[in-house]
């Protein structure tokens, strides 16, 4: 008996499939970049740490930028038992987040050593670049103060390179991405970290040197 009435049951979710298949209400596929999104510290793959910080950071965000010196400080100290990735993650209330998004990723294309260097300046002059100060200015003046910005950082003699980076459609690709990513981990802000795949509370805020210490060394004592 419960095999009979297991037929009709198949036959009836295959036509509901074939229903949704020809409604087209399948679920469209995001575009799947040909590298892991983010710039990993120091270059190579982000899988050598024996433990893992990804970090969503928007460089026109003053608390990524507060949370920017302490991270750098505990990176520097475990580097390379540790192993980070930034992902640009441009939040919508901030104007010129995207732009500066999208330089990080021209920048990083041009030069593997200058997506790091540039979100320091980027931290370094982002009060600049808030919504009041530039409420008056063109998205072709902002594309031209972020790309002088960036060849401080890429290297002398790439304004151009990197001015002509925001007319690529596949810079623009890649900053999608990243934004996606960050949505796909249910990001809501910045600074967002997730330490081996695990988000860590209270995103938004800074750790210092010391909180971060209480984070990782258990787990490399755990892995010894
Ligand atoms: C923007 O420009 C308008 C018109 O020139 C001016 O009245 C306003 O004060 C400016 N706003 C800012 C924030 O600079
Ligand atoms: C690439 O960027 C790094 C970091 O800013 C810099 O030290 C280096 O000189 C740059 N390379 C070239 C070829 O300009």
């Amino acid at each position: 008996m419960e095999r009979a009435a297991g037929v009709p049951l198949v036959f009836f979710l295959l036509c509901c499939s074939s229903l949704l298949a020809s409604l087209n209400l399948s679920v469209a596929q995001t575009p799947i970049p040909a590298k892991y999104d983010g710039f990993v510290y120091g270059g190579g793959s982000l899988w050598k740490g024996l433990v893992i910080i990804e970090a969503f950071l928007d460089p026109m965000c003053p608390d990524s930028r507060d949370s920017w010196p302490s991270l750098k400080q505990t990176l520097k100290f475990y580097y390379p038992r540790v192993s980070l990735a930034v992902h640009p993650f441009a939040l919508p209330y901030h104007s010129n987040s995207y732009a500066s998004c999208r330089a990080l990723h021209i920048a990083n294309n041009l030069n593997a050593s200058s997506a790091y260097p540039l979100l320091d300046l980027f931290f370094k002059y982002q009060e600049k670049y808030y919504n009041e100060p530039t409420y008056n200015k063109s998205r072709a003046f902002i594309t031209d103060h972020f790309s002088k910005i960036a060849e401080k950082a890429v290297g002398r003699g790439s304004y151009s390179a990197i001015k002509s980076g925001f007319d690529d459609s596949k810079t623009d690709m890649a900053t999608r991405i990243s934004f996606k990513y960050g949505c796909s981990r249910g990001v809501m802000g910045t600074p967002y970290f997730f330490v081996n795949g695990i988000p860590l509370p209270d995103y938004g805020s800074a750790l210092n040197f010391h909180e971060w210490n209480r984070i990782i060394d258990p787990l490399l004592t755990e892995k010894k």
